[in-house]
């Protein structure tokens, strides 16, 4: 079965066709990070004006990635999977609307998906080099030459480690952690997943991307502190470990965020603060060392409470490097999977990948889809 995916929750624009469940035969992503980069996060309405312009040429770009698919590979589809929810309200009706619009005119079933779900497949993603294309759409006001990258990031890069080294397999622990999410759910086959713990306040990459905020480092957050974190001192402040030590599998990281401000704020202020590359990058490392430390610990308690013996990592917050050597290293007796980082921030592959294990709705419920902003898993 072939599946083309729609994915359009936040703010990247994002068409794949998957067959089985498994292979990628095609990723195409617009990126707006270059847009939503001067306001240091996503505007929703103009998230949601860049799909309406770009999801057609996503699509083609899509359909053109498939190798021998003919004049029309379109007439090669058998179903279409649109992200439903959760997520950004215009962002997410762009995709539906899209979706229903191909479902209804060629006559193929619709199958709506929940972006969550979506994450928890990326790790079946099979994605063969070269299928892969990335595009930044370009800053608000600047005009755009349309160059799609040949390969967006390495696709490659899928991480386990464990004491079994077969295909990861159910039941499994899932850590889904991105800019919206951060969440532990028990996985017990491809759409039986429950959650058992999750954030009560921010996200971690809404954490990531504050704390770059309150430093001067940018939009998105994540990957620049990361790098920091790599080239700084995990010790030099001391931050707070919020309630990792709950009996529950809950997160918190707002408290995190307000330590990280207080100490630029006890060192003399930002201006000050960040006059020395040293304290930035010492700063970046210890915030990055808590956040690592309650994900891990937190992790390591929901796979003993629920009997589980293999995680999945998965979400944007996924691609840090310092997560993935400190899980290797810490969880020594966990079969474990991090997807590789293009499969890791939001794409479709992993929804069409979901969408082989979901039933399409009929033709009826087909034309009056909606998308769902607050959709919950379960
Ligand atoms: O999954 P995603 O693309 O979108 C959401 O569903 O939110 O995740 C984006 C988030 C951003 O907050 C970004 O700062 C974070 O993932 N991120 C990272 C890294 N790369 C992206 N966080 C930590 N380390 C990274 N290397
Ligand atoms: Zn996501």
């Amino acid at each position: 079965m072939r599946i083309l995916s729609i994915e359009s929750s936040c703010d990247e624009t994002a068409v794949a066709i998957v067959e089985g469940g498994r292979l990628v035969r095609a990723n195409a992503i617009a990126s707006q990070m270059q847009v939503h980069r001067i306001y240091s996060g996503v505007v929703p309405e103009i998230a949601s004006r860049c799909h309406i312009q770009y999801m057609l040429p996503v699509i083609e770009q899509a359909l053109g990635l498939m190798d021998g698919a003919g004049e029309d590979p379109l007439s090669t589809i058998d179903a279409i999977a649109v992200t439903r929810g959760p997520g950004l309200i215009g962002s997410l009706l762009v995709g539906v609307e899209t979706a229903k619009s191909i479902a209804f005119a060629r006559d193929i079933p619709l199958i709506p998906v929940h972006h969550t779900m979506g994450h928890l497949h990326s790790i079946f993603c099979e994605l063969p080099e070269g299928q892969s294309r990335l595009f930044e759409l370009p800053p608000e006001g600047e005009k755009s030459d349309e160059k799609w990258s040949s390969e967006a990031g390495d696709t490659r890069l899928m991480e386990k480690s464990g004491r079994d080294k077969a295909a990861f397999d159910y039941p499994f622990l899932g850590l889904v952690i991105s800019g919206g999410h951060s969440s532990l759910i028990r996985v017990d086959g491809p759409a039986e997943m429950r959650t058992i713990g999750s954030t009560l306040d921010d996200a971690p990459g809404e954490a990531y991307d504050k704390v770059a905020k309150c430093l001067g480092l940018g939009y998105p957050g994540g990957p620049v502190v990361d790098k920091l974190a790599s080239e700084g001192d995990p010790t030099a402040f001391d931050l707070p470990r919020p309630i990792l030590h709950s009996k529950d599998y809950n997160f918190s990281f707002s408290g995190l965020k307000t330590a990280v401000v207080r100490v630029i704020e006890d060192n003399g202020g930002i201006v000050k603060f960040a006059a020395s590359e040293n304290a930035v990058r010492d700063l970046c490392a210890s915030f990055q060392e808590a956040v690592i430390d309650v994900l891990l610990g937190k992790s390591l308690k929901a796979l003993k409470g629920e009997g589980l013996f293999r995680l999945a990592v998965v979400g944007g917050v996924a691609c840090n490097r310092g997560l993935r050597a400190a899980a290797a290293k810490r969880l020594k007796s966990t079969h474990l999977v991090f997807p590789p980082p293009v499969l890791c921030t939001d794409n479709a592959a992993m929804i069409g990948a979901a969408a082989y294990h979901v039933d399409p709705v009929s033709r009826e419920e087909a034309l009056s889809l909606n998308a769902q902003a607050g959709w919950n898993l379960s």
